[in-house]
C-alpha cells in the first residue's frame, strides 16, 4: 500500500495569521496531507468560536488542494492516533517560543510516538500572534497584512458588535 506523509499543523487559530498560513503553506508544499487542527478548548472563551475558525481556515486554506481543517478536543496524540498521522508541524517565531515547543513535543514523542518537526517562520511573522493581532484590532490599530482579508473583515464585525465606540 503507497504510504502517505500526513503532517497535523494544530492550534487555536483565534483567529488564523498570515503566519499560521505561511506555515500552513509550506507545510502543503512538502506533505501529501496537512490536516489543521484547531483545538475545543473548553476552559478558554476565544473571540471566535471553534466552528467560525474552522470555516475561515477551510476559506483561506482553500487554494492547497492537500490541507484539511478539523477540530478536536482532548490530547492531540489521541488526534494523530485516530487520523494516521505521525508527525506534528509547528512553527517557532524565536527563542522565546522554544521552550515551551519542546516540552510539548517531547511529551507528545514520550506518550505516542508521534514526532515534531519545527519550521523557522517567515521574519516578515517572526513578531505576530493571534492575542496581539486581537488586541491591536480591538483598540482601532491596523492589521492589515497581518491576517488574510476575510479574517480582517470578520474581526472588524466582530469587535464593532463587542464593543461600540465610547461603550468601553
Ligand atoms: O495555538 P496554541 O494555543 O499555541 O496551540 C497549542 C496546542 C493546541 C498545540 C496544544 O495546546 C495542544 O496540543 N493541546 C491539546 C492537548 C494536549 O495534547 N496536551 C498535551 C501536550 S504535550
Amino acid at each position: 500500500m503507497e504510504r502517505v506523509y500526513r503532517v497535523v499543523c494544530p492550534g487555536s487559530f483565534d483567529p488564523v495569521t498570515n503566519g499560521h498560513l505561511d506555515i500552513i503553506g509550506r507545510a502543503a508544499g512538502l506533505y501529501d496531507e496537512v490536516v489543521v487542527a484547531v483545538l475545543i478548548n473548553v476552559t478558554k472563551q476565544g473571540l471566535f468560536t471553534v466552528d467560525e475558525r474552522v470555516e475561515m481556515l477551510n476559506e483561506v486554506t482553500r487554494r492547497y488542494g492537500n490541507v484539511r481543517v478539523e477540530k478536536f478536543h482532548g490530547l492531540l496524540v489521541d488526534f494523530c492516533a485516530a487520523n494516521g498521522i505521525s508527525a506534528v508541524i509547528k512553527g517557532l517565531r524565536a527563542v522565546s517560543d522554544f521552550e515551551y515547543e519542546m516540552q510539548m513535543a517531547q511529551m507528545n514523542y514520550r506518550m505516542a510516538k508521534v514526532e515534531t518537526l519545527f519550521m523557522t517562520t517567515n521574519p516578515l511573522y517572526s513578531f505576530l500572534r493571534s492575542s496581539l493581532v486581537k488586541e491591536i484590532a480591538k483598540y482601532g490599530g491596523d492589521v492589515s497584512g497581518l491576517v488574510p482579508e476575510l479574517v480582517l473583515g470578520r474581526l472588524r464585525e466582530r469587535l464593532a458588535q463587542e464593543s461600540p465606540p465610547g461603550q468601553e
